[in-house]
């Protein structure tokens, strides 16, 4: 499988919008989230590991799983997050990690997922019981978020009451989605979502 996220890892880091994102989006998961020192975080798509880094110092250990190789050479390299953020380069709905874990969090990678029920089924199957997910991701958009680099985007952002469903469907409770940020992008303007809720 290529590397789809290869050159944009190299300058991840830099990018203002990222480092933006990732910070109001890491302030209102902590916010909502109970957070623990024995907790056992899988962060979705971790990339370079900015989510992960806001998280890693409440609790016990995050792996991070993430298909590109180059993200997550860059967050295995950040000496911050050793000892405490593994990754592991893995498409978990093809093998899943045989663990369970006491929250799945995510931030802007599952739009680059193409079946969105098979992802949130597998986030079931990742979960412990009463276990919890932290998701964010862009509101349903008109597909110019991705305009110029669309390899490897299946969704022009999520709808709220479509993705309610597939979580019911999957057993999830207490699904509670906020906007986690208004953001410009190209001269665009874009909201973006944050979905808590709690397996059965
Ligand atoms: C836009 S980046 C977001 C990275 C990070 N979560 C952040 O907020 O900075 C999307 C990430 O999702 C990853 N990704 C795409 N498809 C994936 C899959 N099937 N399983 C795991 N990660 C995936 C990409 O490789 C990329 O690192």
């Amino acid at each position: 499988m290529s590397d789809l996220f290869k050159e944009k890892a190299e300058n991840y880091d830099s990018e203002e919008w990222a480092q933006e994102l990732s910070s109001v989006v890491g302030a209102m998961i902590t916010a909502k989230i109970p957070f623990h020192d024995q907790m056992h975080v899988m962060d979705f798509g971790a990339g370079t590991g900015l989510l992960s880094a806001t998280v890693a110092p409440m609790v016990k250990k995050i792996t991070a799983v993430d298909i590109s190789e180059a993200m997550l050479e860059k967050l295995t390299a950040k000496a911050e997050l050793k000892n405490k953020v593994y990754g592991l380069c893995q498409d978990i709905m093809v093998n899943p990690i045989d663990e369970k874990f006491d929250l799945i969090m995510s931030a802007f990678a599952m739009h680059h997922v193409e079946n969105t029920n098979k992802l949130i089924q597998s986030f079931a199957t990742h979960l412990q019981r009463g276990a919890l997910i932290a998701l964010v991701d862009v509101d349903t958009e008109d597909g110019s978020f991705h305009s110029d680099d669309n390899l490897g985007v299946f969704h022009w952002g999520f709808d709220r009451d479509d993705l309610k469903t597939i979580l019911e469907m999957y057993s999830f409770e207490n699904i509670d989605f906020k906007t986690a940020h208004h953001f410009d992008w190209q001269g665009r303007k874009y909201s973006a979502f944050l979905v808590t809720a709690s397996k059965v």
